[in-house]
Parts: C-alpha cells; sequence; structure tokens
C-alpha cells in the first residue's frame, strides 16, 4: 500500500466550542506503508501516518493506546504541562511503566489553558523515529489571531530511517566501548509524512521500492490566508524551511503566541513547532515548500543517497499539475529562535532580582564514569554524561519512587533536581559538544534569557521568548576529531 494522499485535509476555523470530553483510540501496531517509495513495517497508531489528535482548550482528554506491537512502549504528549497528572506524562520508566505486548492503557488528562501545536511521540527507547508520532493539536477560541486566517493545516516535518530504530540502537549505540559509533544517517526526509527515495541505493537490500514518489500537495484558494503549523517530529534533523515566493508571519512557537515576525526562512530544530500565516495573493501557480535538512553529519559523500533538499508543493486550486519552477528566495529574514518574544508576554524587567534555584546542566563526552549500563550512548569511546553523571534507566520509575518515598535518595544515574511550587529556577545548559542539541523540559514552559557563547553580552529588553524546546548552540573552535578539546562552550539560560 503507497500511503500517499494528493488531498490534504483543510480545516476551516471552529468559532463555537466547548470545553468536555474527547475520547480517542490510538491502535498500535505494525503497518507496512511506503512514505518515500520504499516499503517497510513501521509502528503507527490507527495504520496512519502522522495521526492526529485535535482538541480544544480546557477539554480532558481520554485516550486509550491498545498496544499490538512485539515490544513495549508509552506515549507522551510533547509540551503539555500534565497540572496535577505528572504520571500522564508518558515517559518509560519517569513517569509510569511501558506498556506491555497486548497491553491497554487510558492516558487521562486535562490540557486547562493551554492552546497551539504539540505533538505526540513514543517514549519508549527510540522508538517514535519508527512512526509512533503525530500532531496534538489545542484549538483555542480566544486566539488573538483568529481573525488574521480563513483555513488551519498542520504540516509535519521528519527524517525517515529504513532500519529500525531498535536495529540502529543495538548496532551503532549500544555496543560497550564501540569506537567507530556514529549517528545513524536517515535515508531521507518528509514533509506531510511524504517525501522520496532513489531506489538505486537501496536494490541491493530491497526490490520493494518506487521512485519518484509524488510529493505532498497542500493546495489554497486565491486569496484566503492560511495558518501552517509545522512541527519538528525527526529523530536528529534540523530544517530550514521556506515557501518559494512568500513572505511568513510566525504567531506562534511551542503552543505560545508570538509577536508576528515576518520572515522568509524558519530554522526549526527537532521537537520545536511555529505556526505561521501565509496569504495566498501571489500568482496562480506552484511553488516549492522547502525543508532543506541540515548537515549535521559533515560526510564527504552519503552512501544511502541521503537528498538534503526535502520538498513539497504549494499549489494555488485551479493550478495544473506539475511541479513548481520556482527558486528559492535570498534569505533576508531569518526567524531568530531566541529573541521571537511571547505576544504581551515579560521583559527582562519583569524578571525577579533572585532566582529561588540555580539549575546547571552541562552536556559533555565525558569519561565513563559507570558500568556500562543499557541506556547509555556510547559514542566515539566515551559516554554522553550531564553533570559528570550518565542515565541509567531505572528499573521502579522514578515518580512511583518518590511517591512512595519523598526523602529518598536517588543515584547519580537518576539525579533528580527538586524544586517547588511558584519558584523560580534559573536553568543554565551548557554543552560540550561539536553539535548543536535541543533541550526540551518536560511538563513546563521556559523564558529564554541569554543565548550565545560564554563571556556573552547581555540581553536587551525585548520581550522575553517562552517556550518548551530550544536548541543550545554547539561548542566552537576546538581541537582533535571530535572538536571538543578546548572548545567554546555555547549556552542557553532559561
Ligand atoms: C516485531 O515485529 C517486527 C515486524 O514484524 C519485526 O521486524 C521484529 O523483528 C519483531 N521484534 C521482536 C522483538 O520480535
Ligand atoms: C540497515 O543498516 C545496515 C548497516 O548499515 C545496512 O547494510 C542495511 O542496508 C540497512 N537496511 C536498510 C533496510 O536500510
Ligand atoms: C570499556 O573500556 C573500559 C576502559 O578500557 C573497560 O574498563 C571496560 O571494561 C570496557 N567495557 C566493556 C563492556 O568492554
Ligand atoms: C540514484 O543513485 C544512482 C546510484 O548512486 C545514481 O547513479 C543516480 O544518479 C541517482 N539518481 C538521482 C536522481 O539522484
Ligand atoms: C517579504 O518581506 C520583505 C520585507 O519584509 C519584502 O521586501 C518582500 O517584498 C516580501 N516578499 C513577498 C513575496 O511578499
Ligand atoms: C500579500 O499579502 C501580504 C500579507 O498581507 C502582503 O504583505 C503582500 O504585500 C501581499 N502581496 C501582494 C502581491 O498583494
Ligand atoms: C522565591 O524568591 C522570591 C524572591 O525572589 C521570594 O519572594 C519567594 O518567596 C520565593 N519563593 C519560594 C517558594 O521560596
Ligand atoms: C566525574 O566522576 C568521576 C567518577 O566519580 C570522578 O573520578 C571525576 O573526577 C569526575 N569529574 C569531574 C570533572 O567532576
Ligand atoms: C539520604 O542520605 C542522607 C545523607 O547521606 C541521609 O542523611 C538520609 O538519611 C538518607 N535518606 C534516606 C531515606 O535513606
Amino acid at each position: 500500500m503507497h500511503f500517499i494522499t494528493a488531498l490534504v485535509v483543510i480545516v476551516a476555523i471552529a468559532l463555537h466550542v466547548c470545553a468536555e470530553t474527547r475520547v480517542f483510540t490510538l491502535n498500535v501496531a505494525y503497518t507496512t506503508v511506503s512514505p518515500d517509495g520504499f516499503a517497510q513495517p513501521m509502528m503507527l497508531a490507527n495504520g496512519e501516518i502522522d495521526y492526529p489528535i485535535v482538541v480544544n482548550a480546557g477539554d480532558t482528554v481520554e485516550i486509550t493506546v491498545n498496544n499490538h506491537l512485539n515490544v513495549s512502549t508509552s506515549l507522551h504528549w510533547h509540551g503539555l504541562f500534565q497540572n496535577g497528572t505528572p504520571w500522564m506524562d508518558g515517559a518509560s520508566m519517569a513517569t509510569q511503566c511501558p506498556i506491555k505486548p497486548g497491553g491497554t492503557f487510558l492516558y487521562k488528562f486535562n490540557v486547562g489553558k493551554q492552546t497551539g501545536t504539540y505533538w505526540w511521540h513514543a517514549h519508549h527507547q527510540s522508538q517514535y523515529i519508527n512512526g509512533l508520532r503525530g500532531p496534538f493539536i489545542i484549538n483555542d477560541p480566544k486566539d488573538p489571531y483568529l481573525s488574521q486566517y480563513d483555513y488551519d493545516v498542520t504540516m509535519t516535518l521528519t527524517d525517515f530511517f529504513h532500519n529500525g530504530s531498535a536495529y540502529l540502537l543495538s548496532k551503532v549505540f549500544y555496543i560497550p566501548n564501540n569506537t567507530n559509533a556514529f549517528e545513524p544517517l536517515p535515508d531521507s526526509g518528509l514533509i506531510g509524512g511524504v517525501g522520496q527515495y532513489n531506489c538505486s541505493v537501496s536494490q541491493a537490500h530491497n526490490k520493494n521500492c518506487v521512485n519518484n514518489n509524488p510529493l505532498k500537495k497542500y493546495t489554497v484558494k486565491p486569496g484566503k490566508r492560511y495558518r501552517f503549523r509545522i512541527i519538528n517530529t525527526a529523530a536528529q534533523a534540523r530544517y530550514l524551511f521556506s515557501i518559494d515566493g512568500h513572505n511568513l508571519t510566525v504567531i506562534e512557537s511551542d503552543g505560545v503566541y508570538t509577536n508576528p515576525t515576518v520572515v522568509n526562512q524558519i530554522s526549526i530544530h527537532t521537537a520545536q513547532r511555529y505556526s505561521f500565516i501565509l496569504t495566498a495573493n501571489e500568482t496562480c501557480s506552484n511553488y516549492w515548500i522547502r525543508a532543506e535538512m541540515v548537515d549535521t553529519w559533515g560526510l564527504a559523500s552519503y552512501p544511502n543517497g541521503l537528498n538534503f533538499d526535502v520538498r513539497a508543493i504549494l499549489s494555488y486550486a485551479g493550478t495544473p499539475n506539475e511541479d513548481p519552477t520556482t527558486s528559492a528566495a535570498t534569505v533576508t529574514t531569518a526567524l531568530n529562535p531566541y529573541t521571537l518574544g511571547e505576544l504581551n508576554g515579560l521583559t527582562t524587567d519583569d524578571l525577579p532580582d533572585n532566582y529561588n534555584d540555580t539549575l546547571y546542566f552541562q552536556f559533555q563526552y565525558g569519561p565513563p564514569t559507570y558500568e556500562y549500563p543499557i541506556a547509555t550512548i556510547d559514542i566515539e569511546g566515551d559516554i554522553e554524561s550531564v553533570n559528570n553523571g550518565t542515565y541509567i534507566v531505572p528499573s521502579v520509575p522514578t515518580l512511583k519512587t518518590f511517591l512512595q518515598d519523598p526523602n529518598f535518595n536517588f543515584s547519580a544515574t537518576i539525579n533528580p533536581y527538586y524544586v517547588n511550587n511558584e519558584e523560580w529556577a534559573l536553568t543554565s545548559v551548557n554543552p560540550i559538544d561539536s553539535m548543536e542539541h535541543p533541550f526540551h523540559l518536560h511538563g513546563h514552559s521556559f523564558y529564554v534569557l541569554e543565548a550565545g557563547k560564554l563571556l556573552h553580552a547581555p540581553l536587551t529588553t525585548a520581550t522575553l521568548a517562552r517556550r518548551d524546546t530550544i536548541q543550545v548552540p554547539a561548542c566552537t573552535g576546538g581541537k582533535g576529531s571530535t572538536g571538543e578539546t578546548g572548545c567554546t562552550q555555547g549556552f542557553v539560560d532559561m
């Protein structure tokens, strides 16, 4: 079965909504699909790539997950605060035991005052890479931008692997002292669950492949205004997103309304979301939608034929069904994730003079401090650590241990930090790593205070960005094969 839909479902704006209980059933199972023309079994909910969950502000959500896989799983609702229901967060062995094969779990929570663009994904090992992910949209009847768009469309961006995530982990990462470990290469990129793959590269190991898979087409009506919600659901890829011939007015990042900001390129990192308004007022034609995958691997050549130039089509209704001939505009206005201020948000003047807590997280390639554990990612002979400790999946969910004994002395392999309600915690994230990494905090959004390189200049008092996922700049200028030795550290304070 080819999973291709030329028709895109466009949701007209609902004006009248009442909070209620929304019930969903996610039957999680292997389904063979070919999102880029290459057929393979993927872990999907209800047989669909990007199965959407759409609710309204204030709703109570009941999601029954039936695990028809042959492995355990759990599902996380990325960006939702789970205020009062932390045990519904879905992080395997942190907030719950995974759902066994054949098992069922009911996730029940209230979305509270949160609105905007989120996503759900498996939170057991690296399973979401195999397809167990999708949008989670909370419509807002009080959306301050509601009068400025006519239609609401969700678009996912992801990287796609022909090898299963369990295979990638076992063969690439979870090998003790593996000096040849390398972040796995995706085989293609997908927009809206659709991409293309060069089958001649795959002939050796799979004949079930079709070239020139039709790209995803987003049809717009001339003169109408569209709110597009883009969600990066990738394992690793950051994308440079643009639409030929059109400016994009950004209005939301990670579920937070932003000041309206006109750009012609959006850099979107893993797990981040943006909404922008596009006015379909250009010449009636077809235009390329571009999601240029940023090359974080830096190889001289890509034996799997990975094409970084990922595309879809924006088509004005009535235009002939042919490929666009448009070219990308020069990037004049790129989105800055650190300064994209929250609409009516706080400025630095509103921050407290003293923080109640200061949390410091240093990521690095550290010496192997602990015995080789199942959850450790062992790269280039070193174990990655946070504050000189390597996380080892506990045998009892951390939240359960804490609820049974709030004084429990957790080991350094779990390393919880404690903050109290109503406190301000200054959090500094500081990697010693030659790659830029996104940082996400479950259950919260944070204000982005400053970002850059150590020994930085202080930020000016623009409105602060508030979001739940931010990229932390790489440590650059170092020596050695990985560049970590003696590099200048990037940081984000939040
Ligand atoms: C589970 O099923 C998938 C798809 O049939 C298969 O590729 C995989 O090897 C199985 N895994 C286990 C642990 O049995
Ligand atoms: C999985 O990875 C192995 C090792 O890199 C490779 O030989 C094989 O072709 C890959 N399988 C698929 C289906 O891509
Ligand atoms: C990994 O290397 C370290 C240091 O050489 C050694 O002590 C340890 O036993 C090795 N671990 C395994 C599982 O081989
Ligand atoms: C597909 O891969 C083959 C083998 O590497 C190469 O010769 C060919 O040019 C590629 N086709 C495209 C359209 O990139
Ligand atoms: C995009 O905005 C820039 C300035 O903000 C403007 O110069 C340019 O003409 C606009 N492009 C389109 C296609 O509207
Ligand atoms: C299209 O709409 C945008 C946003 O309202 C506006 O800035 C731009 O000038 C318009 N372009 C044309 C060709 O009318
Ligand atoms: C947090 O610090 C502020 C001062 O910055 C203080 O007023 C407040 O009581 C503290 N909150 C708690 C829970 O300690
Ligand atoms: C990291 O932990 C190891 C083992 O506990 C210790 O020997 C080492 O000094 C620590 N390094 C730093 C920088 O704290
Ligand atoms: C935790 O460790 C501290 C310091 O070593 C000790 O005082 C305390 O009794 C321990 N708590 C528990 C519950 O074991």
